[in-house]
């Protein structure tokens, strides 16, 4: 399927541009050294959006490509065990992409490395731990988050789409598509850095793609921020073991979810004007 190709090619950009981005990024300086890469460095603020925009795009990718495989019922061609961990790369794109929102550490940033370090801490019994291994004690800098940012998170997502993909690289051809695709955008969109710290009053907007959870938690309890996602991806994993009536249930649960989740999204965005 193309667009798996080209996802697969997309996170491959967005690797490579990781790479290139690394050196111009300082852990105890965030903000700073991004100010000064997009500000004084010369196509630094394309490479940002190069980035940036490969990243959206393997998401916005991962995600068309699972509701082309539900809509074409090719689900079944997995293996139950490779299902599951394909489903899986979804929660790890999140957070592979979720990891670099936290590294640009300006106020948004920080806002929501705050909301994350409670909502992993919620989970229950393994939460505070995992919240400090994630994210490091509170107080630290940021390369805690930058080592499962580029390591961690990019691994797994590699090895999951290779596997998913049958193979250890993505080919050449969507590789440079995807390239292409994302220097072009990331010269017409640049990706933006806000200040250190945010007006008074000012309500902060966490990544675009969890406005919907930042919708919710606003009335719901923090333990939603960690159980909504999980029970999707259980719904995603579920369909594959599913026919008939109990499959188009539990899709029609799935559709029901996107829709509260846009509508959440767009309640947060009429809240900020
Ligand atoms: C070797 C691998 C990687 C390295 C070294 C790396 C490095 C970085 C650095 C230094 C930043 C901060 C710069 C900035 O915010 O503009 C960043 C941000 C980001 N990274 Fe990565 N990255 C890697 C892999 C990935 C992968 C695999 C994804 C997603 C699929 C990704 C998604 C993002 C996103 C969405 C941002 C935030 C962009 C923004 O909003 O400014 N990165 N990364």
């Amino acid at each position: 399927m193309i667009l798996g190709r080209l996802t697969w090619g997309l996170l491959a950009v967005a690797v490579l541009s990781g790479l290139a981005l690394a050196p111009f990024w300082s852990a105890a300086r965030p903000l700073e050294s991004l100010e000064t890469l997009t500000g004084a460095t010369p196509w630094g603020f394309w490479l940002r959006g190069v980035h940036a925009l490969s990243a959206w795009g393997f998401l916005a990718g991962t995600v068309a490509h699972l509701v082309e495989v539900l809509w074409k019922k090719s689900d079944r061609r997995l293996s139950p065990a490779v299902w599951w961990r394909s489903v899986a790369l979804l929660p790890v794109a999140v957070l592979a992409l979720l990891g670099g929102f936290l590294m640009r550490g300006d106020a948004e940033a920080q806002a929501a490395l705050a909301v994350w370090r409670e909502v992993s801490a919620s989970i229950p019994l393994a939460g505070p731990l995992l919240a400090s291994l994630l994210l490091g004690v509170p107080g630290s800098d940021l390369a805690p988050v930058a080592l499962h940012h580029a390591g961690t998170f990019t691994l797994l997502a590699w090895l999951l789409t290779a596997e998913h993909g049958g193979a250890l690289v993505p080919d050449l051809r969507s590789t440079v598509l995807a390239a292409l695709g994302s220097f072009a955008a990331a010269g017409l969109l640049p990706v933006s850095l806000g200040p250190a710290l945010a007006p008074d009053g000012a309500l902060l907007l966490g990544p675009w793609y969890l406005l919907g959870l930042q919708g919710a938690l606003v009335v719901l309890p923090v333990f939603a921020g960690w159980l909504l996602p999980l029970l999707l991806v259980a719904a995603f994993g579920l369909v594959r073991h599913l026919e008939g009536r109990p499959r188009a249930a539990l899709l029609a649960f799935v559709a029901a979810w996107g829709a509260g989740y846009l509508a959440f999204t767009i309640r947060l965005l009429f809240a900020t004007r």
